[in-house]
Protein backbone atom coordinates (compact mmCIF):
# COMPACT_ATOMS: atom_id res chain seq x y z
CA UNK A 1 0.00 0.00 0.00
CA UNK A 2 1.01 3.74 -0.55
CA UNK A 3 1.98 5.33 2.72
CA UNK A 4 2.56 9.00 1.72
CA UNK A 5 0.07 11.36 0.79
CA UNK A 6 -0.47 11.96 -2.86
CA UNK A 7 -1.51 15.18 -4.60
CA UNK A 8 -5.31 14.05 -6.32
CA UNK A 9 -4.19 15.19 -9.84
CA UNK A 10 -0.82 13.21 -9.70
CA UNK A 11 -2.93 10.29 -8.80
CA UNK A 12 -5.37 10.86 -11.83
CA UNK A 13 -2.30 11.12 -13.62
CA UNK A 14 -0.49 8.25 -12.76
CA UNK A 15 -3.82 6.00 -13.23
CA UNK A 16 -4.59 7.51 -16.78
CA UNK A 17 -1.08 6.06 -17.95
CA UNK A 18 -1.76 3.20 -16.69
CA UNK A 19 -4.97 3.00 -18.04
CA UNK A 20 -3.68 3.96 -21.61
CA UNK A 21 -0.84 1.24 -21.03
CA UNK A 22 -3.80 -1.69 -21.04
CA UNK A 23 -5.40 0.11 -24.49
CA UNK A 24 -8.30 1.49 -22.81
CA UNK A 25 -9.17 3.59 -25.38
CA UNK A 26 -11.25 6.01 -22.11
CA UNK A 27 -8.41 6.04 -20.00
CA UNK A 28 -8.38 9.69 -18.51
CA UNK A 29 -12.37 9.31 -18.20
CA UNK A 30 -11.93 5.72 -16.67
CA UNK A 31 -9.56 7.39 -13.88
CA UNK A 32 -11.59 10.24 -12.95
CA UNK A 33 -14.82 8.34 -12.72
CA UNK A 34 -13.18 5.89 -10.58
CA UNK A 35 -10.95 8.67 -8.02
CA UNK A 36 -14.44 10.52 -8.20
CA UNK A 37 -16.51 7.12 -6.87
CA UNK A 38 -13.83 6.30 -4.39
CA UNK A 39 -14.16 10.23 -2.94
CA UNK A 40 -17.88 10.50 -3.22
CA UNK A 41 -17.46 13.80 -5.12
CA UNK A 42 -18.20 15.06 -8.90
CA UNK A 43 -15.96 15.39 -11.54
CA UNK A 44 -16.01 19.23 -11.15
CA UNK A 45 -14.83 19.11 -7.20
CA UNK A 46 -11.92 16.88 -8.52
CA UNK A 47 -11.25 19.49 -11.35
CA UNK A 48 -11.61 22.28 -9.05
CA UNK A 49 -9.63 20.20 -5.90
CA UNK A 50 -6.61 18.86 -7.85
CA UNK A 51 -4.19 20.24 -5.79
CA UNK A 52 -5.48 18.69 -2.17
CA UNK A 53 -4.25 15.21 -0.97
CA UNK A 54 -5.76 12.08 -1.13
CA UNK A 55 -6.27 9.86 2.28
CA UNK A 56 -3.90 6.92 2.38
CA UNK A 57 -7.26 4.81 2.50
CA UNK A 58 -9.02 6.18 0.03
CA UNK A 59 -5.81 5.11 -2.22
CA UNK A 60 -5.72 1.78 -1.69
CA UNK A 61 -9.34 1.81 -2.14
CA UNK A 62 -8.43 3.75 -5.72
CA UNK A 63 -5.78 0.77 -6.35
CA UNK A 64 -7.94 -1.70 -5.88
CA UNK A 65 -10.79 -0.29 -8.03
CA UNK A 66 -7.98 0.70 -10.80
CA UNK A 67 -6.44 -2.84 -10.81
CA UNK A 68 -9.59 -4.47 -11.65
CA UNK A 69 -10.05 -1.83 -14.36
CA UNK A 70 -6.61 -2.70 -15.43
CA UNK A 71 -7.73 -6.70 -16.03
CA UNK A 72 -10.88 -4.91 -17.75
CA UNK A 73 -13.77 -4.78 -15.66
CA UNK A 74 -16.03 -2.09 -16.67
CA UNK A 75 -16.39 0.58 -15.17
CA UNK A 76 -19.94 0.36 -14.25
CA UNK A 77 -19.60 -2.92 -12.44
CA UNK A 78 -16.88 -1.00 -10.19
CA UNK A 79 -18.52 2.06 -9.61
CA UNK A 80 -22.41 -0.30 -9.40
CA UNK A 81 -24.11 2.90 -11.96
CA UNK A 82 -24.38 4.37 -15.08
CA UNK A 83 -26.12 6.95 -16.55
CA UNK A 84 -28.99 6.53 -19.47
CA UNK A 85 -30.99 8.93 -20.53
CA UNK A 86 -30.11 11.60 -16.90
CA UNK A 87 -31.06 8.74 -15.04
CA UNK A 88 -28.15 7.09 -12.83
CA UNK A 89 -28.99 3.60 -12.40
CA UNK A 90 -27.74 0.82 -10.33
CA UNK A 91 -25.89 -1.93 -12.66
CA UNK A 92 -24.72 -5.51 -12.02
CA UNK A 93 -23.23 -8.01 -14.05
CA UNK A 94 -26.93 -9.74 -13.97
CA UNK A 95 -27.26 -7.52 -16.86
CA UNK A 96 -26.36 -5.70 -19.58
CA UNK A 97 -24.63 -1.95 -19.04
CA UNK A 98 -27.30 0.71 -20.53
CA UNK A 99 -25.75 2.29 -23.90
CA UNK A 100 -26.08 5.62 -25.28
CA UNK A 101 -27.34 3.97 -28.96
CA UNK A 102 -30.28 2.63 -26.75
CA UNK A 103 -30.68 6.42 -26.33
CA UNK A 104 -32.10 6.20 -30.23
CA UNK A 105 -35.02 3.45 -29.23
CA UNK A 106 -36.48 5.79 -26.46
CA UNK A 107 -36.78 8.44 -28.72
CA UNK A 108 -38.57 6.85 -31.79
CA UNK A 109 -40.64 5.15 -28.50
CA UNK A 110 -41.16 8.87 -27.40
CA UNK A 111 -42.34 9.89 -30.60
CA UNK A 112 -45.23 7.21 -30.95
CA UNK A 113 -46.24 7.46 -27.14
CA UNK A 114 -48.17 11.41 -27.93
CA UNK A 115 -51.29 10.18 -26.14
CA UNK A 116 -51.69 11.23 -22.39
CA UNK A 117 -52.02 7.50 -21.54
CA UNK A 118 -51.52 4.38 -22.56
CA UNK A 119 -49.87 0.61 -22.05
CA UNK A 120 -46.80 0.03 -22.73
CA UNK A 121 -44.22 -3.03 -22.76
CA UNK A 122 -40.55 -3.15 -23.08
CA UNK A 123 -38.95 -7.06 -23.11
CA UNK A 124 -35.58 -7.85 -21.85
CA UNK A 125 -35.48 -4.94 -18.96
CA UNK A 126 -32.38 -5.31 -17.64
CA UNK A 127 -31.80 -2.14 -15.43
CA UNK A 128 -34.88 -1.33 -16.26
CA UNK A 129 -33.26 1.43 -18.75
CA UNK A 130 -35.71 2.00 -21.44
CA UNK A 131 -38.73 0.78 -19.32
CA UNK A 132 -37.83 4.06 -16.76
CA UNK A 133 -36.71 6.22 -19.08
CA UNK A 134 -40.41 5.94 -21.05
CA UNK A 135 -41.74 5.55 -17.57
CA UNK A 136 -40.21 8.92 -16.16
CA UNK A 137 -40.85 11.07 -20.00
CA UNK A 138 -44.77 9.86 -19.82
CA UNK A 139 -46.24 9.66 -16.23
CA UNK A 140 -49.80 9.18 -17.49
CA UNK A 141 -48.77 5.80 -18.96
CA UNK A 142 -48.42 2.40 -17.39
CA UNK A 143 -45.15 0.88 -18.13
CA UNK A 144 -44.21 -2.86 -17.64
CA UNK A 145 -40.53 -4.39 -17.69
CA UNK A 146 -40.29 -8.52 -18.31
CA UNK A 147 -37.14 -10.37 -18.37
CA UNK A 148 -35.62 -13.81 -17.74
CA UNK A 149 -33.45 -13.39 -14.99
CA UNK A 150 -34.66 -12.92 -12.11
CA UNK A 151 -31.88 -11.02 -10.56
CA UNK A 152 -32.64 -8.28 -13.68
CA UNK A 153 -36.29 -8.00 -12.42
CA UNK A 154 -34.74 -7.26 -8.97
CA UNK A 155 -32.56 -4.81 -10.04
CA UNK A 156 -34.96 -2.59 -12.23
CA UNK A 157 -37.52 -2.56 -9.02
CA UNK A 158 -34.44 -1.10 -6.96
CA UNK A 159 -34.07 1.45 -9.68
CA UNK A 160 -37.48 2.33 -10.06
CA UNK A 161 -37.96 2.61 -6.22
CA UNK A 162 -34.45 4.29 -5.75
CA UNK A 163 -35.83 6.93 -8.76
CA UNK A 164 -39.01 7.46 -7.14
CA UNK A 165 -40.93 6.35 -10.65
CA UNK A 166 -44.00 4.37 -9.87
CA UNK A 167 -45.99 3.92 -13.00
CA UNK A 168 -43.76 1.26 -13.86
CA UNK A 169 -44.15 -2.66 -12.77
CA UNK A 170 -40.96 -5.49 -13.30
CA UNK A 171 -42.06 -9.46 -13.45
CA UNK A 172 -39.80 -12.14 -15.00
CA UNK A 173 -41.34 -13.66 -18.04
CA UNK A 174 -39.35 -15.80 -21.04
CA UNK A 175 -40.20 -13.07 -23.59
CA UNK A 176 -44.21 -12.92 -23.75
CA UNK A 177 -44.28 -16.44 -21.64
CA UNK A 178 -45.60 -14.97 -18.07
CA UNK A 179 -48.29 -12.54 -19.79
CA UNK A 180 -51.20 -14.78 -19.97
CA UNK A 181 -53.25 -12.99 -18.00
CA UNK A 182 -53.21 -9.45 -19.49
CA UNK A 183 -53.76 -11.60 -22.91
CA UNK A 184 -56.81 -13.36 -21.38
CA UNK A 185 -58.27 -10.19 -20.18
CA UNK A 186 -57.84 -7.95 -23.20
CA UNK A 187 -55.53 -5.68 -22.34
CA UNK A 188 -53.16 -5.14 -25.22
CA UNK A 189 -50.15 -2.95 -25.63
CA UNK A 190 -50.05 0.40 -27.21
CA UNK A 191 -46.06 0.25 -27.69
CA UNK A 192 -43.55 -3.05 -27.23
CA UNK A 193 -39.71 -1.80 -27.13
CA UNK A 194 -36.84 -3.88 -26.63
CA UNK A 195 -32.85 -4.46 -27.01
CA UNK A 196 -33.18 -7.92 -27.03
CA UNK A 197 -29.64 -10.00 -27.17
CA UNK A 198 -28.27 -9.86 -31.09
CA UNK A 199 -25.03 -10.73 -31.15
CA UNK A 200 -24.02 -13.84 -33.37
CA UNK A 201 -21.89 -15.78 -31.09
CA UNK A 202 -18.88 -15.78 -33.51
CA UNK A 203 -19.02 -11.99 -33.42
CA UNK A 204 -15.83 -10.11 -32.45
CA UNK A 205 -17.20 -8.10 -29.88
CA UNK A 206 -17.66 -10.94 -27.23
CA UNK A 207 -13.82 -11.06 -27.11
CA UNK A 208 -13.43 -6.93 -26.75
CA UNK A 209 -13.53 -4.19 -23.92
CA UNK A 210 -16.59 -4.95 -21.56
CA UNK A 211 -18.76 -7.16 -23.18
CA UNK A 212 -16.60 -10.05 -21.86
CA UNK A 213 -17.71 -9.04 -18.53
CA UNK A 214 -21.31 -9.17 -19.23
CA UNK A 215 -23.61 -11.98 -19.36
CA UNK A 216 -24.12 -14.02 -22.54
CA UNK A 217 -27.76 -14.54 -22.37
CA UNK A 218 -28.15 -10.52 -22.36
CA UNK A 219 -26.08 -10.52 -26.06
CA UNK A 220 -26.12 -13.66 -28.13
CA UNK A 221 -28.83 -14.76 -30.13
CA UNK A 222 -28.84 -17.68 -32.53
CA UNK A 223 -29.64 -17.40 -36.26
CA UNK A 224 -26.55 -14.85 -36.20
CA UNK A 225 -28.01 -12.75 -34.06
CA UNK A 226 -31.70 -12.52 -35.16
CA UNK A 227 -33.33 -15.61 -33.07
CA UNK A 228 -34.90 -13.20 -30.45
CA UNK A 229 -35.28 -10.05 -33.49
CA UNK A 230 -37.58 -12.70 -35.19
CA UNK A 231 -39.66 -14.22 -32.05
CA UNK A 232 -40.46 -11.22 -30.72
CA UNK A 233 -41.73 -9.45 -33.97
CA UNK A 234 -43.70 -12.46 -34.09
CA UNK A 235 -45.11 -13.03 -30.70
CA UNK A 236 -45.96 -9.06 -30.02
CA UNK A 237 -49.04 -9.40 -32.49
CA UNK A 238 -50.65 -11.44 -29.91
CA UNK A 239 -50.34 -8.47 -27.54
CA UNK A 240 -50.28 -5.10 -29.52
CA UNK A 241 -53.14 -2.83 -29.91
CA UNK A 242 -54.61 -2.39 -33.20
CA UNK A 243 -52.48 0.25 -34.55
CA UNK A 244 -49.64 -0.38 -31.50
CA UNK A 245 -46.13 0.30 -32.54
CA UNK A 246 -43.22 -2.63 -32.08
CA UNK A 247 -39.95 -1.12 -31.85
CA UNK A 248 -36.82 -3.01 -32.14
CA UNK A 249 -33.07 -2.35 -31.53
CA UNK A 250 -30.40 -4.44 -33.25
CA UNK A 251 -26.89 -4.19 -34.72
CA UNK A 252 -25.84 -1.84 -37.16
CA UNK A 253 -26.14 -4.35 -40.49
CA UNK A 254 -29.28 -6.09 -39.18
CA UNK A 255 -31.71 -3.43 -39.99
CA UNK A 256 -32.62 -5.29 -43.41
CA UNK A 257 -33.35 -8.51 -41.78
CA UNK A 258 -35.55 -6.98 -39.41
CA UNK A 259 -37.30 -4.90 -41.68
CA UNK A 260 -38.11 -7.98 -43.49
CA UNK A 261 -39.46 -10.08 -40.38
CA UNK A 262 -41.55 -6.92 -39.60
CA UNK A 263 -43.19 -6.98 -42.71
CA UNK A 264 -43.51 -11.08 -43.10
CA UNK A 265 -45.27 -11.07 -39.88
CA UNK A 266 -47.83 -8.35 -40.96
CA UNK A 267 -46.50 -5.07 -39.56
CA UNK A 268 -47.12 -1.99 -41.42
CA UNK A 269 -45.17 1.50 -41.68
CA UNK A 270 -41.75 -0.32 -41.45
CA UNK A 271 -38.82 1.75 -41.02
CA UNK A 272 -35.88 1.68 -39.56
CA UNK A 273 -34.05 4.70 -37.30
CA UNK A 274 -30.60 5.43 -37.30
CA UNK A 275 -28.12 6.13 -34.27
CA UNK A 276 -25.96 9.08 -33.71
CA UNK A 277 -22.88 7.30 -35.53
CA UNK A 278 -25.14 7.27 -38.65
CA UNK A 279 -25.95 3.39 -38.55
CA UNK A 280 -29.52 1.59 -38.59
CA UNK A 281 -29.56 0.72 -34.61
CA UNK A 282 -33.72 0.53 -34.59
CA UNK A 283 -36.40 -0.83 -36.84
CA UNK A 284 -40.36 -0.24 -36.09
CA UNK A 285 -43.20 -1.76 -37.46
CA UNK A 286 -47.39 -0.80 -37.01
CA UNK A 287 -49.47 -3.68 -36.06
CA UNK A 288 -52.89 -3.31 -38.04
CA UNK A 289 -54.62 -5.53 -36.07
CA UNK A 290 -56.56 -8.56 -37.00
C1 LIG B 1 -29.33 -6.48 -24.58
S1 LIG B 1 -29.93 -6.69 -22.93
C2 LIG B 1 -30.94 -5.20 -22.77
C3 LIG B 1 -31.15 -4.75 -21.37
C4 LIG B 1 -31.84 -3.38 -21.25
N1 LIG B 1 -33.14 -3.39 -21.89
C5 LIG B 1 -30.99 -2.30 -21.88
O1 LIG B 1 -31.30 -1.84 -22.98
O2 LIG B 1 -29.98 -1.90 -21.27
C6 LIG B 1 -31.11 -7.96 -23.20
C7 LIG B 1 -31.91 -8.36 -21.98
O3 LIG B 1 -32.82 -9.40 -22.40
C8 LIG B 1 -32.93 -10.35 -21.36
N2 LIG B 1 -33.39 -11.62 -21.95
C9 LIG B 1 -32.66 -12.53 -22.63
N3 LIG B 1 -33.44 -13.55 -23.00
C10 LIG B 1 -34.70 -13.30 -22.54
C11 LIG B 1 -35.93 -13.99 -22.58
N4 LIG B 1 -36.03 -15.18 -23.18
N5 LIG B 1 -37.01 -13.42 -22.00
C12 LIG B 1 -36.91 -12.21 -21.38
N6 LIG B 1 -35.74 -11.51 -21.29
C13 LIG B 1 -34.65 -12.05 -21.86
C14 LIG B 1 -31.53 -10.41 -20.76
O4 LIG B 1 -31.56 -10.94 -19.45
C15 LIG B 1 -31.11 -8.93 -20.82
O5 LIG B 1 -31.44 -8.26 -19.62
Amino acid sequence: MREERVRLDTLLREAAARLVATGSPSARLDAEVLLCHVLGVDRTWLYTWGDREAETAAIARFEALLARREAGEPVAYLTGEREFWGLSLATEPSTLIPRPDTETLVEAALERAVASSGRLLDLGSGTGAIALALASERPGWAVLGVDLRLEAVALAERNAARLGIANVAFRQSDWFAALGEEKKAGRRFDLIVSNPPYLADDDPHLVRGDVRFEPRRALVAGEGGLADLRHLARGARDHLAPGGWLLLEHGAQQGAAVREALADAGYEAVVSRCDLAGHERVSLGCWPGR
